[in-house]
């Protein structure tokens, strides 16, 4: 039941995964269940009474209609500690796109749009952006730019193998959905930047969204961003997603007015921090209020991310 709950993009509360802390109890209100997995946790008469079952060891029978707690705000989401393996590394010009692994029976519980810290060893550590989607917390990728190039960095491009054992640390980071709009969202990415977005827009997609979903992607005028192809095929899967490359100009405006979909929506922007304030201060000047629009702090979650700490 926590699996399938947490692939539709619902936060079920969680802990071990396991069977043995006890903190994905939820009421079956409606509807059979039957065990799937042995649970170390045992609960109590009066919980049995009252319908409580371990989600992560029931599998349903029927239909369910359940009382569940769920974590929708980054203070409900503990920093824990993970072991995992490198799975894969693609690496193309100036991106590496990282595959994480970890053990099924730990997974990270995050929220889409956090941070991770990711140590390849004892002296070589950095905070990167997940950019895959919650609904599988075994199954993690990061990206990383070539530059500027930090000694994690250079790390990844030169010598980080398949296989490679690394310790993930977090999740942190604020910048997450606003789950309770039904307003439009428009997300605005350049670079690397395009990872916590990603995760942002899986998640949506995975919760079945129908709101009209934006990705604006700025980049050079005669580059492609990177994964456009991944991009093109939301845009071709699904009728209310569109995906627009903006060239970036060097200097002057970021966006202009038209190029907004609608200012109505809640804007998500991550850009690099230098042209992250003009455009947001161009969002306002567009009419959009401050509270529709939220801005990818990255330098605040980097330095959190390695205190292990939840930004402020
Ligand atoms: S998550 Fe720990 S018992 Fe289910």
């Amino acid at each position: 039941m926590l699996e399938s709950a947490l692939r539709c993009g619902v936060n079920l509360d969680f802990g071990c995964s396991n069977g043995s802390c006890g903190q994905c109890k939820v009421k079956i209100l409606r509807g059979q269940v039957k065990q799937s997995r042995h649970s170390d946790y045992v609960l109590s008469e009066q919980e049995l009474q009252d319908q409580l079952v371990l989600a992560c060891c029931v599998s349903a029978e029927s239909d369910l209609l359940v009382a569940a707690r769920e974590a929708g705000h980054v203070d409900q989401v503990q920093i824990q500690s993970i072991n995992a393996k490198v799975a894969c590394i693609e690496i193309s010009d100036d991106i590496a796109i990282i595959h994480l692994r970890t053990a099924r029976s730990t997974p990270l519980r995050f929220l889409a749009g956090q941070y991770l810290n990711v140590a390849f060893s004892n002296e070589l550590d950095q905070c990167f952006a997940i950019a895959s989607c919650p609904c599988d917390g075994s199954h993690l990728r990061i990206h990383a730019a070539r530059y500027p190039q930090t000694p994690a960095v250079a790390h990844i491009f030169s010598s980080l193998k398949k296989n490679t054992a690394v310790k993930l640390r977090g999740p942190v980071g604020k910048f997450t959905l606003h789950e309770v709009s039904c307003r439009p969202l428009v997300f605005i990415a350049a670079g690397v930047g395009f990872a916590p977005i990603a995760s942002l827009i899986e998640h949506a997609i995975s919760l079945e969204w129908s709101q009209a979903i934006y990705l604006l992607r700025l980049c050079g005028k005669a580059e492609t961003p990177y994964l456009s192809n991944y991009c093109r095929s939301w845009q071709d899967a699904l009728d209310n997603f569109t995906y627009q490359k903006i060239d970036a100009l060097p200097s002057g405006r970021i966006l202009q007015k038209a190029e907004l979909p609608d200012t109505e929506a809640d804007y998500y922007v991550a850009l690099p921090s230098a042209i992250q304030s003009r455009l947001r201060q161009e969002l306002l000047e567009a009419g959009i209020q401050q509270e529709r629009i939220k801005v990818d702090d990255e330098g605040v979650y980097r330095s959190q991310c390695h205190a292990g700490k939840q930004p402020e």
